[in-house]
């Protein structure tokens, strides 16, 4: 796995990882879907994988169901995140089952087939394709599937499924009755480790959905003017994603102006956007499952204010500073700790922060961790090392504990800064419990002229960082963020 990981890496170097210069932002992205079809040595990764779950299996069962619940109409069939990293298939209505018994190793079962199906949705690939492709010890039918289940979930062995799909947990719960003795285990204590660190295969279909979104955000970067509607900006990325052959992106896109860049998380994107704001937009493409995760901030009329620049360089030396962590041996959290210091001292500067050792201060303007792992979920899954709260607990002096980084994970590096126009109102109802608020009233005072001339200003840059053994690659490297390039990219 390694070998292959290096390979890559070396693949990605000499075909122009390299900082690109100049206008054209030459973005190597094309429209050839024939990548997201997998060879058959790939698919011996899906086999690998399985088997190393297999072998942990102790007289236990791993059930699980392809589609997560949704509604007719309402959503594209995307295949449950633990099914499709066991099987790669992507058929919806299937279940998987794995066992230790050599004979039923791998059971498969194709989806539900009947005239309505056959009319609504087309048929699935004929059998024998799915047993060369996909290769279960057993390809069977939906009913007997169920009825396999059925009789698993009575033995009293324990069974892992995936425990966040409520619905299907429930149906398995009904189907083992009452005397509670079978124990339904989370799938996640099995292979989440195993999706901390990516394949090259995964890292493959990473890097073309941050290639993807980085159009996306440059073709914003060509179109964005005053007077346009940010839903115009969503349609613009949006289309960007399915001309690349990505059917969705991974996550709502976030892309608020003005006042709307200082809410975190920003969804209904509709406000007419003016001049003099800045847009933020928090996008990525799915490719093949995997996401991209990429934020860029610009400002409408294609020209930073002396205000909004100050702000997105310091957000961007701290993005910087963070990004020069990531390497093997560091921990997850020194990117967040080298970005804080840099946002501490830069707001020290400019007036913004009093007293620099102050928690209450800095958290008021550092709002979340920096990082999350990044793969088949936008926020994926594995252990950090802490978590949400501990990160976010830390004082300036305390050194971070958290996990050490290794090759082969991939990771959002994101710190932004917001301003938000009742933010210094806010303050005392944020702080009540852990500040003196004569010390807090004092601060408003002191900070408040200063504030006013960043009201409405939100800045975050967000890069998606793979891991390697001698540092890290920029997966989203081709996406601009350096003010000069963005400005004279919007010219
Ligand atoms: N797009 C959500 C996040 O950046 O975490
Ligand atoms: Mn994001
Ligand atoms: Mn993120």
């Amino acid at each position: 796995m390694k070998k292959y990981l290096s390979l890559l890496i070396y693949l990605l170097i000499i075909t122009g990882c390299n900082h690109p210069g100049g206008r054209s932002w030459m973005i190597p992205v094309s429209i050839d879907p024939s990548d997201l079809a997998y060879t058959p040595s790939q698919m011996e990764s899906f086999e690998a994988r399985r088997s190393q779950v297999i072998d942990s299996l102790n007289n236990s069962f791993v059930i699980l169901k392809s589609t997560a619940p949704c509604s007719f109409n309402r959503h594209e069939f995307r295949p449950n995140n633990y099914f499709y990293y066991l099987t790669g298939y992507e058929a919806a209505g299937s279940y998987a089952i794995l066992s230790s018994d050599p004979q039923q190793k791998f059971t498969l079962s194709l989806p539900p087939e009947s005239i309505r199906s056959l009319i609504y949705s087309g048929g699935a690939l004929p059998a024998e394709e799915i047993q060369e492709q996909y290769g279960p010890d057993n390809l069977v039918s939906y009913k007997e599937a169920r009825s396999l289940m059925d009789s698993l979930v009575q033995t009293g062995a324990t069974i892992y499924t995936d425990r966040s799909d409520i619905a299907f947990l429930a149906k398995l719960q009904k189907m083992a009755g009452e005397d509670g003795s079978t124990q339904f285990s989370n799938i996640a204590s099995l292979v989440d480790e195993m999706r901390v660190i990516k394949e090259s295969m995964e890292v493959e279909k990473l890097q073309k959905a941050c290639n993807i979104t980085a159009r996306a955000l440059t073709n914003v970067m060509k179109e964005c003017r005053p007077e346009m509607y940010e839903f115009e900006m969503e349609a613009l990325i949006e289309g960007t994603f399915l001309e690349y052959g990505s059917a969705m992106p991974g996550f709502n896109s976030i892309v608020g102006s003005g006042p709307n860049s200082t809410i975190l998380h920003y969804e209904p994107n509709t406000r007419l956007m003016k001049s003099g704001d800045l847009l933020l937009m928090d996008i990525g493409a799915e490719y093949a499952y995997y996401t991209a995760d990429i934020t860029r901030t610009i400002p409408v009329n294609g020209k930073f204010t002396p205000e909004q620049r100050s702000i997105y360089q310091l957000v961007l030396d701290a993005q910087l500073a963070a990004i020069e962590q990531m390497k093997p041996g560091k921990m997850f959290m020194d990117g967040h700790m080298a970005a804080k210091e840099v946002i501490v001292n830069g707001l020290t500067e400019l007036g913004l922060i009093t007293d620099p050792t102050s928690p209450w201060q800095i958290k008021f303007y550092i709002l979340y961790p920096s990082s999350h792992f990044l793969g088949l979920d936008v926020h994926d899954v594995g252990d950090k090392g802490g978590s949400f709260a501990q990160f976010m607990e830390q004082t300036p002096l305390d050194s971070m504990k958290s996990r050490v980084l290794e090759a082969g994970m991939v990771l959002t590096i994101e710190p932004g800064l917001y301003f938000r126009e009742k933010g210094l109102e806010q303050l005392p109802k944020i702080f009540a419990s852990e500040a003196d608020s004569i010390e807090i009233a004092e601060f408003i005072e002191e900070v408040r002229p200063i504030y006013e001339q960043y009201v409405n200003t939100g800045v975050r840059i967000e890069d998606d960082i793979l891991i390697t053994t001698r540092g890290n690659i920029n997966l989203s490297r081709y996406a601009p963020k350096e003010i000069e390039d963005i400005e004279q990219l919007m010219k």
